[in-house]
């Protein structure tokens, strides 16, 4: 039976889709000043290019029923690898357990997909939060950069009985 994650604080955590009841909540997150150099300045950009890009999903991330952060991903055809953008947790809501969290769901959720056989995202460079958050999960750098950022893949085994 597959658990749930939880923060540090035993709150659930799950991914949403963005609606009319939550789109708000999600636009407003934030992350803290000195992190704006990383990611966007509010979630609100990430929905926006979810919007009109046509090739990125946007999430929201829910500590029990309370919206604390934002997660995209996307599927790139060409390339054959699903990415994982637009992460931030809110600021106050930081360093709870809820990016790992978000992530371990979206890692899973993404997994189910029968196209799925890799993930990978980028980071900035100067992000070492980021850097040991993706490593702890499992992401091994592939020499690539996008942007100017680090390339990072999560091999997804081939499920045996599917
Ligand atoms: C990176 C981010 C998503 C992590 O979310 P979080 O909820 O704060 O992280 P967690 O509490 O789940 O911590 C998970 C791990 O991340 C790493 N980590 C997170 N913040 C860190 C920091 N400031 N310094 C060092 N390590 C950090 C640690 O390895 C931590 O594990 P530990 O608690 O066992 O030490 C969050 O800090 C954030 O939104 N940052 C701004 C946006 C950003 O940089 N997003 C990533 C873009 S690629």
């Amino acid at each position: 039976m597959e658990h749930e994650p939880t923060d540090r604080e035993g709150r659930r955590i799950a991914l949403c889709a963005v609606d009319d009841g939550n789109w708000r909540a999600v636009a407003d997150i934030a992350p803290r000043d000195e992190q704006r150099g990383f990611v966007a300045a509010l979630a609100a950009r990430y929905l926006l290019l979810s919007m009109c890009g046509g090739l990125w999903t946007s999430l929201g991330v829910l500590a029990d029923d309370t919206v604390v952060g934002h997660v995209m991903w996307a599927y790139d055809e060409e390339g054959g690898a699903h990415w994982i953008g637009g992460v931030v947790v809110d600021a106050d809501e930081q360093g709870k357990g809820v990016g790992r969290a978000a992530m371990q769901a979206l890692i899973r959720m993404l997994s189910r997909r029968p196209d799925c056989r890799e993930i990978r995202l980028s980071y900035h460079p100067d992000n070492s939060g980021a850097a040991k958050l993706y490593a702890a999960l499992g992401f091994t750098p592939t020499g690539d950069l996008e942007d100017d950022e680090v390339v990072v893949a999560l091999a997804v085994p081939r499920d045996p009985a599917a």
